[in-house]
């Protein structure tokens, strides 16, 4: 089995909001498509171990924000790269409530949904929302596909991602983000970078990254 082949697939990249009580939550997410158009209904894929699955089985309800290729990579770290069930993802997020759910100011557009029903596998959920509400940010970029988050953005995906794949080892040193996976590839030297420079897809500080080979 050739598993690059799952590469050829196309997704967007995405947050998936929810409510926590009181609180927003939720996590950035790929697996992500409409199924029918009148109803329209989407399908979600979350893993059991992400707590945002558990908000979206409590509320019965979840919202999708599209990110858009200006949208701030930081967001992918903040929502993909910690749970919600240790931090409060959206303290530093501008963000409405919409329909009673969370929707990022940063994106190029969100569509929120009812759960209608649910499919189980062995990591994950597939959630089947009806939608109920949506909308576009005419002003923002084109939304972000995942072929541009990994190729341009040069980001990864976490083992709870249900495309994640495992990284291939290449020859030659090469300076990694401890905690999202994000290989260094600019043209100053990483030593010769400032002690202010953060991982550009999580917001680790430099010290967060270490030399693989
Ligand atoms: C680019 C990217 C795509 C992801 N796609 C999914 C996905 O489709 N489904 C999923 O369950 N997790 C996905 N993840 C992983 C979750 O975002 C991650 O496990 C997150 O920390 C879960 O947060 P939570 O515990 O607050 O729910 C993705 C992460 C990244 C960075």
């Amino acid at each position: 089995m050739n598993t690059k082949v799952f590469r050829n697939l196309s997704y967007g990249v995405y947050v998936v909001s929810s409510m926590d009580g009181e609180r927003p939550t939720g996590c950035t997410a790929n697996s992500i498509m409409q199924i029918t158009s009148s109803p329209a209904t989407i399908a979600v894929s979350i893993n059991h171990d992400n707590y945002t699955n558990g908000c979206i089985q409590k509320t019965g309800k979840l919202a999708i924000n599209i990110l858009s290729e200006a949208s701030a990579p930081g967001i992918i770290g903040t929502f993909g790269f910690q749970s919600g069930k240790d931090t409060n993802k959206f303290e530093e997020i501008a963000y409405s409530l919409e329909g009673g759910l969370p929707i990022l100011k940063d994106s190029c557009g969100y569509i929120i949904c009812q759960v209608i029903d649910t499919m189980e596998t062995d990591t994950h959920t597939v959630f089947l929302g009806k939608v109920l509400d949506g909308d576009v940010i005419e002003s923002a970029a084109p939304a972000m596909s995942y072929a541009y988050y990994h190729n341009v953005i040069k980001g990864k995906s976490p083992k709870n991602a249900p495309t994640y794949l495992p990284e291939e080892t290449e020859p030659g040193k090469k300076w990694v983000c401890s905690v999202c996976g994000h290989v260094y590839d600019g043209e100053l030297p990483f030593e010769d970078l400032g002690d202010d420079y953060k991982c550009p897809v999580c917001h680790q500080p430099k010290t967060a990254f270490v030399i693989e080979n």
